[in-house]
């Protein structure tokens, strides 16, 4: 185990020292925005000429830097080589023209963030760079140059190795506490196998009645993992045990522990072909339905954060009746109106953008995985420049939502990389990216042809919001990257049965904070909890 932690600080102080290197060699490139490739030939030029330079007698450091540049050209031109990248990627494809003048480009500098703008560049000016990042930008807590240099060094010495919680599942998590855990298996109507984890109490007297069943959903690119990771007194299936519930973790087709099919391999892109709309229909009802079977009861309380809400909104919108198997809602982080989504991800990902293009031949149509070079252009750059840890800054999560570092310990933060993203689909994305542009939160865009054969409509239709008579309770912060209070006040609106709408009273707090935030107990899950209590089960 020592060894494995040993090379993993090895491999990251050498992509460190890599990136310090390439910074003053060239700006800070940009897959998309221009994609780092172009850069090859003339990098391979430049450090040929280097190490021309450096012949004869060297002194030891000349020699370290002529080691760092050639690990870097290695590191940087890994796409090209590497058998784990995607080949045939358009991306990588299009660069690699025999005979083309690869030029350089100029650099626009924002916030510090240099981004180069090479001749296939998207971007062309400073505006284009704001209109993607400003509002996410404005929305996150900027840090001392001495509070970055401390998450910094937290990072490159102990925490990573200092938590056990790294490499344990869901299961071992909550036995660890001192938990009873079921693991169950459903199977959805379409195949799909899902995994269900049922906490039982730590202590049970022989005259409890039946416990109240409250079932949790994850978010998007989570898993039921993220209701467990902050441990017995903050994490919110902890307390909703403890509270005296039964507790249900649901998790989604296509995340860490629901990857199998009846006939097809989760390698296979033929697994990733579906969208919010399956998991809605599909998972749902089934995971619902088996935890009702099998703690006998008629009713349960749902608990959605993000993704989790989406879905539960899309499954009773489309089959009201069962609203009678809801006692109440709860939606933390609700994504349904996107219209204001602040996430440079999902912005770029919305088919408004002019990035739209790139990114979806970039993405394909398989599981929903970025390219390092990605997660760089769509707000790794930035996140790394704001709070200077190349560790979180390269996890899809973080780079999605933005990072509260006064929020979330650090040392949880090494746990959360290693547990998720959790694992999603293409469709899944670009779902709530149609959602960003059509300003309505409506069934998967396929274009108009198959639009037509399969809705018999151009336009897929909207889920309607007023169907879901249901005792609903919404949270929201108003930093929040992918939720932003203007949305959520809307889906309050049309919604007709809201019980409470609370707004988090912390400044700064993000989407993950919902999940991981040492606060989230005091300003989230005791109202969440009284509410619970509040609305009778039957
Ligand atoms: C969790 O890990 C244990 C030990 O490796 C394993 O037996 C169990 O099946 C795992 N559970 C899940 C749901 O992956
Ligand atoms: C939505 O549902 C309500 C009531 O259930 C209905 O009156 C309304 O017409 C529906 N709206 C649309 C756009 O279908």
């Amino acid at each position: 185990m020592r060894a494995v932690y040993l090379l993993l600080c090895l491999a990251l102080a050498r992509c460190a020292s890599a990136s310090i290197f390439r910074h003053q060699l060239r700006p800070h490139t940009d897959s998309l925005i221009v994609q780092p490739l172009d850069y090859v030939d003339q990098y391979q030029q430049h450090a040929k000429e280097t190490k021309m330079h450096l012949r004869g007698p060297v002194s030891s450091s000349e020699e370290t830097k002529e080691r760092i540049s050639y690990d870097d050209l290695n590191d940087y031109a890994s796409p090209l080589r590497s058998g784990d990248r995607n080949w045939n990627s358009p991306l990588f494809s299009a660069m690699i023209t025999p005979g083309e003048p690869i030029p350089f480009g100029d650099v626009i500098s924002w916030h510090g963030v240099e981004i180069a703008t090479g001749a296939k560049s998207l971007v062309k000016d400073k505006k284009d760079i704001e209109r993607i990042f400003n509002n996410a930008y404005n929305n996150m807590q900027h840090l001392s140059e001495e509070d970055k240099k401390k998450i910094h060094e937290t990072f490159e010495t102990t925490t990573l190795a200092a938590n056990e919680d790294v490499h344990l599942n869901a299961t071992q998590l909550i036995k660890k506490h001192g938990y009873g855990v079921e693991e169950h298996v459903v199977k959805t109507d379409d195949g799909y196998f899902l995994t269900l984890f049922r906490i039982l109490p730590r202590q049970v007297s022989l005259e409890e009645k039946p416990r109240p069943v409250v079932f949790l959903m994850h978010g998007f690119l989570g898993s039921a993992d993220e209701w467990l990771l902050n441990g017995p007194e903050k994490s919110l299936a902890y307390l909703l045990s403890e509270a005296g519930y039964d507790v249900w973790l649901g998790n989604v087709r296509g995340t860490t522990y629901s990857r199998r099919h009846v006939s097809k391999h989760e390698s296979h892109p033929d697994f990733w072909h579906f969208s919010i709309d399956e998991i809605a229909l599909h998972d749902l009802p089934a995971m619902i339905d088996y935890t009702l079977k099998t703690t006998e009861q008629k009713k349960l309380h749902y608990v959605g954060y993000s993704q989790g809400s989406t879905v539960f909104f899309a499954w009773v919108a489309t089959h009201p009746e069962v609203r009678d198997k809801i006692v109440s809602m709860h939606a933390l982080a609700p994504m349904v109106y996107m219209t204001n989504v602040r996430s440079p991800l999902i912005r770029m990902i919305s088919p408004a953008s002019r990035f739209y293009e790139r990114i979806a031949q970039e993405l394909g149509h398989g599981e929903f995985k970025l390219s390092k070079e990605l997660i760089q252009t769509v707000g790794g750059d930035m996140c790394e420049k704001e709070i200077g840890c190349k560790h979180v800054c390269s996890n899809v999560n973080f780079v999605m939502t933005g990072v509260d570092t006064a929020g979330i310990d650090t040392e949880l933060i090494p746990v959360i990389v290693s547990h998720l993203p959790g694992g999603a689909s293409t469709r899944q994305i670009k779902q709530f990216g149609q959602a960003v542009s059509s300003h309505e939160f409506r069934k998967y865009d396929y274009g108009i042809d198959i639009n037509k054969k399969i809705y018999g409509l151009r336009h897929p239709p909207k889920y309607n919001m007023t169907e879901v008579k249901v005792p609903v309770s919404l949270y929201y912060s108003e930093e929040d990257w992918l939720v932003h209070p203007k949305d959520v006040e809307r889906l309050q609106k049309e919604l007709p049965d809201v019980r409470g709408t609370f707004k988090v009273s912390e400044k700064h707090f993000s989407h993950m904070d919902f999940q991981f935030s040492k606060k989230a107990p005091e300003v989230v899950y005791k109202w969440l909890i009284e509410s619970i209590k509040k609305t009778k089960t039957y």
